[in-house]
């Protein structure tokens, strides 16, 4: 999780060549956002406590192996950050390519496009094309939860960054949903029979508002963003090329 911030010391470090000074327990990620230094982020918010599972705001620490994710990680007395270098773009593209790849590639008609951090982020690591993956088809079959009279929970643009746990349980205190499942087929699970309706949420909202894709949506959203005629275009947030024909 988030390094507490326990005590009132100063700690000194140096972030793309910038000389910082932040308290100590801060994490890595929120002492580069004071230096103005907007580390690439999915699973981590400026509220939620932090997770480290997307892997996308991983960081090189000068004498340290691997690349540390920045969010779960505090700061040290002295350290050398660096949050852009070639291997590190890398690394994020092919993040992104595996979450891409287990999308749907409808962002033209999607409820959230402009307004999906998974889009952004797309664009913000330069993806360019995808490799492999499910062709949008993952999850696809799992029929979207409708229960709640609200908002739905679609599982095929579910990316599993679970902040809609953590806010469920950081800001509401209900503790209605977990993760469940592995890998390309884990999901949401609301309540012990996967239902929204049926467990202890309480309709609060907190969720949705944590969701960085449509994967949670407010069903008047869902509605709003249907368009009624479309040509075919290609989706400009990041270089895969998501296109869409109309009928
Ligand atoms: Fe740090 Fe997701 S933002 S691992």
């Amino acid at each position: 999780g988030t390094p507490a911030r326990t005590s009132t010391e100063v700690v000194n470090l140096t972030i793309d060549g910038q000389p910082c000074q932040v308290p100590a327990g801060t994490s890595v990620m929120h002492a580069a956002a004071q230096a103005g230094i907007n580390i690439p982020k999915l699973c981590a918010t400026d509220s939620l406590e932090a997770f480290g599972s997307c892997r996308l705001c991983l960081v090189q620490i000068e004498g340290r192996r691997g690349y540390p994710a920045s969010c779960t990680t505090p700061v040290e007395e002295g350290m050398v950050i660096l949050t852009e270098t070639p291997k590190l773009h890398d690394l994020r593209r092919n993040v992104m390519e595996l979450y891409i790849s287990d999308h749907p590639l409808d962002c033209l008609t999607c409820p959230a496009n402009g307004n999906c951090e998974l889009q952004d982020m797309a664009g913000v690591v330069g993806l360019r094309n995808v490799r492999y993956g499910f062709d949008g088809a993952n999850h696809l079959n799992d029929a979207p939860d409708e229960s709640n009279p609200y908002f739905t929970y679609d599982p095929s643009k579910c990316i599993v960054c679970s902040r809609c746990v953590r806010a469920c349980d950081d800001i509401q205190g209900t503790f209605a949903l977990t993760v469940d499942g592995m890998g390309f087929n884990s999901r949401i699970a609301a309540g012990q029979n996967d239902s929204f309706l049926g467990s202890d949420c309480v309709s609060c909202g907190a969720c949705v508002q944590a969701c960085p894709t449509s994967s949670l949506m407010e069903k008047t959203v869902i509605m709003m963003g249907q368009a009624e005629h479309a040509a075919i275009t290609t989706c400009a947030y990041c270089g895969v090329g998501c296109a869409f024909k109309a009928e």
